[in-house]
């Protein structure tokens, strides 16, 4: 028999440090990518949160990553993709390895790590290096690698023998081989223009095989970082419901727009549309638009 479960997409107007109205063991699957620390794009963010250096800005993901554990059920996954920095600061050049910093401080927050994949994206730059020329030593190895750090919460997730949801959440032979290898070399970074500046947006390719390899059917997939909403509109697409988070007026704004032309969830197995409801479009920092599928 098909699995059936009503999902829903919320769009809450927030901060990913304090989610209140996201409940206790209510997500199953967080998947997400947060401003990277020490890269330029984001230092007016960090000012605005109150972070100007490396440490300060991992202390208000780590406020992020506890929230995360507070809404995970027993057994639920959190996804990060981050990526490390290089910067100068007061002593010089340096790397900045935010994925490093992440794996500790989620794991403070009693998460326990479990293997990462590094997504290697294609590129029509293959030479490209910062240094001077062919002389040795000063050049450096090109950083084209981005991280995606695997978490679980508490134990193994229990399921119902034969339970339909997860038969019918099954990936391909060919699917685990792939999916589950370390390096994706085969995923190509996303467009990045927002209005005059950038998204950080990921591919729905990352969130896609993340939500197929770590979720089942009718789950629900949060996003504290919501941005333009790639998780969000994937998980929807892949029958799951979703909560996206996002604190940015104007992208919170373009989020929803953007998710009220999502189609029918086809996690609804009989092919009825559900209305697009609107309940208080955000108007407030935590508040909510809520659209139902099912
Ligand atoms: C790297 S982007 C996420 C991009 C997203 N994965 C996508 O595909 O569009 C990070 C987003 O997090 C938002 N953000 C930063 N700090 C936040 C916070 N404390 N709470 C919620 N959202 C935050 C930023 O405004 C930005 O839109």
């Amino acid at each position: 028999m098909p699995a059936r479960r009503a999902t829903q997409v919320r769009l809450i107007y927030g901060d990913a440090r304090s989610m209140p109205t996201v409940p206790d063991r209510s997500v199953h699957l967080v998947v997400t990518s947060p401003p990277y620390p020490m890269i330029p794009q984001w230092d007016h963010l960090w000012k605005e949160l109150g972070a100007t250096e490396y440490a300060g800005m991992h202390d208000v993901l780590e406020l992020a990553w506890a929230e995360c554990r507070r809404v995970l059920v027993d057994g639920g996954l959190l996804a990060v993709v981050i990526g490390d920095a290089l910067r100068s600061d007061r002593s010089g050049f340096a790397l900045w390895p935010n994925h490093a910093e992440t794996l500790v401080r989620v794991a403070r927050q009693g998460l326990r790590p479990l293997p990462y994949i590094l997504w290697k994206k294609p590129t029509n730059k293959p030479n490209a290096f910062l240094g001077s020329g062919f002389l040795p030593p000063n050049a450096y190895v090109t950083l084209d690698c981005e991280y995606i750090l695997l978490f679980r919460n508490g134990r193994l997730r229990r399921f119902p023998p034969h339970d339909p949801a997860r038969s019918a959440s099954r990936f391909t032979r060919d699917e685990r081989d792939h999916w589950f290898s370390q390096v994706w070399e085969d995923v190509r970074g996303a467009p990045q223009r927002r209005g005059s500046g950038r998204s950080g947006a990921f591919p729905a390719e990352i969130p896609r095989r993340l939500i197929r390899m770590f979720s089942v059917i009718g789950d629900t997939v949060l996003d504290p970082f919501a941005g333009t909403g790639t998780t969000v509109r994937t998980a929807w697409e892949l029958g799951r419901s979703a909560v996206g988070v996002e604190i940015d007026r104007a992208v919170y704004d373009d989020l929803v727009r953007t998710s009220w032309r999502l189609g029918p969830s086809p996690g609804r197995a009989d092919g009825v549309r559900g209305p697009a409801r609107r309940s208080g479009a955000g108007r407030s920092p935590g508040s909510a638009a809520v659209r139902s599928g099912a």
